[in-house]
């Protein structure tokens, strides 16, 4: 049961699935994750495993992370296995080089959403007067992104204007790192257990198993 928020891809991805997969059974649920959802009536009453490995753990606040991982257990329901895959606090250098990309990807990312937001909010953004800048806060063990505007500029969306003083920057995303001992608070807020951690040699990245306490 795929969950994503874009329906569309999530659609035509189920359809690769099946097609790849004859014999599994893909049941798509297009949903915001960050609140309570149903599941499809086909799987009531069968023990459930939810899957969320790729880190995006990292990009919710704190509190909104345990609200997801609450929102898990209700959905899930009794007897669940959670699977969380999270970014391990380690050397901020390292940190600062994956978000400061030597081929600029990172950044390209970042800036993309000026593009969005001139293309789907009718924007006026110059992409070439923002710099993308990313560093580790170790107070908060997070990763922030910012669009630091180059000079003084004025900027429209959606008809309203916006006036940017030269440094003053646009907060895009953050990137929360986790120890296995942080992340095991987290989720023992939320009303889950830490039953199993794996890593990899370098103990960049961790995947835990949850159980509903
Ligand atoms: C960075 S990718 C996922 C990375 C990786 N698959 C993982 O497990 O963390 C983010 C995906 O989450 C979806 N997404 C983002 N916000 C969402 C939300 N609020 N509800 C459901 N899906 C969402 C996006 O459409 C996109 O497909």
């Amino acid at each position: 049961m795929p969950v994503d928020i874009s329906a569309d891809f999530l659609e035509l991805s189920a359809a690769r699935l099946r097609s790849a997969y004859r014999d599994l059974w893909v049941l798509p649920v297009a949903a915001d994750f960050t609140g309570p959802f149903g599941l499809p009536a086909e799987v009531a009453g069968m023990p459930k495993v939810g899957f969320f490995p790729g880190s995006t753990i990292g990009n919710f606040e704190p509190d909104e992370a345990r609200a997801f991982l609450r929102h898990a257990a209700t959905i899930l329901g009794d007897g669940a296995v959670m699977i969380v895959g999270v970014d391990r606090i380690k050397d901020p250098g390292v940190l600062h080089a994956a978000y400061n990309d030597a081929l600029g990807v990172t950044a390209r990312f970042n800036l993309n959403l000026l593009r969005r937001i001139n293309r789907e909010l009718g924007g006026s953004f110059d992409l070439r007067s923002f710099a993308h800048y990313a560093f580790y806060n170790c107070r908060e063990d997070r990763i922030e992104m910012h669009l630091v505007s180059r000079m003084g500029q004025r900027v429209t969306v959606g008809g309203e204007t916006v006036a940017f003083r030269p440094g003053e920057s646009i907060h895009t995303e953050c990137s929360y790192k986790y120890s296995p001992q942080s992340f095991a608070s987290l989720a023992r807020s939320a009303g889950w257990e830490l039953s199993a951690t794996w890593s990899d040699e370098a103990e960049l990245f961790s995947v835990h198993a949850l159980r509903l306490t």
